[in-house]
């Protein structure tokens, strides 16, 4: 006799067959404990997978199965063994059971430790890039943001204001005299009077703001207005609506050293260079006195502008000490309180930050060059971390 493990239908057969036995004589031995069903237990626990698994349970204790077929004839056994038939039934059913479900949470962990092993995730892999139609954010949303995270930082608050606005805050509040010539500047589109004679228009900067803000709130002041401006202009600098971002503050002693630390700050974040050359320069404007322009050091080489070196400057934006009169028309005092206000248009500095030659472009919805100049979303600078963290 050699001692190769017999196969598992050799076993099955000799299973048949000693239920054939112990349904003859149930007292001739335990069926639940001979070594063939040892040899059936040992074979069950070592299924290898669960088509195998299945395979096994279904031949033992299927519909079809030799232990279920084999004594499901136990009501014809002769009554006086039949209790000791059913006892061996039980035995052997619960002999094979107990390997069977084993084997059944053993390939269920298997699988799931197999699972846990090719699906783990990599934490320290870089995040995938968003797809591009999951859409851009546009250049000039992007820098109004950048902007407003950096004032923000500074303990600014965002101000805003209607696009529609009155003569009376667009101009007269500001100190433009009635049909004095700076009116004229502006290139405003006006809709038709009112019966009252009074013209609303589409404001020609964020200024008209400052008034509203000086309106309702009480110093001390610090806010950032931006928003979309319209003037009656248009060529490869200038579009009929435009953006700007205007700054004010009022308070007991605020001075144009303040100012000019605040714009040296924000444009150095906004830039991102370490330090920027600043030229104040005498202007005029009829909301403030004195009144200055402020241009910004450059290197203008091959079509492209760098800040923070070179010999060149660069205009890029207005300023001033509110005027007392501005003050008087919002209900302050001008002995008591004092503040400046600066206005710069944001499409321009989003032109030079980021290298866009037409700024007609901007404004024709294309989503072609959305997708090449847009931004992904939540790129947002911060004083602390600077626009390329
Ligand atoms: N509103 C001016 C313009 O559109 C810009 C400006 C100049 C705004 C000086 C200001 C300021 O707040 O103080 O040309």
């Amino acid at each position: 006799m050699s001692d190769t493990p017999k196969s598992f239908d050799e076993l099955l057969q000799t299973l048949q067959k000693e239920i054939t036995e112990v349904k003859a004589d149930p007292s001739a031995y335990n069926i639940s404990t001979t070594t063939n069903t040892a040899s059936i237990q040992g074979y069950i626990l070592r299924v290898g997978s669960s088509d195998e698994y299945e395979n096994t349970r279904v031949k033992l204790l299927g519909k079809s199965g030799i232990v279920t077929v084999g004594f499901s004839d136990l009501g014809k056994s002769p009554p006086e063994i039949r209790p000791a038939i059913g006892e061996q039934r039980k035995a052997l059913f619960a002999a094979i059971e107990e390997p069977i479900s084993a084997a059944h949470k053993r390939l269920q962990n298997a699988a799931l430790e197999a699972r846990l092993n090719t699906e783990s995730v990599d934490v320290t892999l870089p995040v995938r890039e968003a797809p591009a139609e999951t859409g851009r954010v546009h250049p000039i949303t992007q820098v109004i943001d950048e902007l407003t995270a950096i004032f923000a930082d500074m303990g600014f608050a965002i101000a805003e204001g209607p696009d529609i606005e009155t003569d009376d805050y667009n101009f007269t509040k500001l100190n433009f005299p009635q049909d004095h010539p700076a009116r004229d500047m502006h290139d405003t589109f006006f809709f038709n009077p009112k019966p009252d004679g009074t013209r609303l228009l589409l404001r020609t900067h964020t200024s008209p703001v400052q008034v509203r803000t000086m309106l309702s709130q009480k110093p001390p002041i610090r806010v950032i207005i931006p928003g979309r401006t319209y003037r009656r202009d248009s060529d490869q600098t200038h579009t009929p609506m435009f953006h700007q971002v205007e700054g004010l503050v009022i308070d007991k002693a605020s001075h144009l050293g303040h100012m000019k630390w605040i714009l040296e700050e924000s444009f150095k974040v906004f830039f991102e260079v370490d330090r920027v050359g600043m030229r104040f320069r005498p202007s005029f404007f009829p909301f403030t006195e004195p009144s200055l322009e402020v241009d910004i050091q450059c290197r203008r080489d091959k079509g492209e502008i760098r800040f923070g070196e070179g010999d060149d400057w660069m205009e890029i934006l207005g300023c001033g000490m509110v005027h007392p009169n501005v003050m008087r028309n919002c209900g302050l005092d001008p002995d008591e309180y004092q503040g400046f206000a600066w206005g710069m248009g944001i499409d321009r500095i989003a032109m030079l930050k980021y290298g866009m030659p037409d700024l007609r472009a901007f404004f024709e919805a294309d989503v072609r060059w959305l997708s090449h100049y847009g931004f992904r979303p939540l790129d947002l600078p911060t004083l602390a971390g600077g626009l390329s963290s």
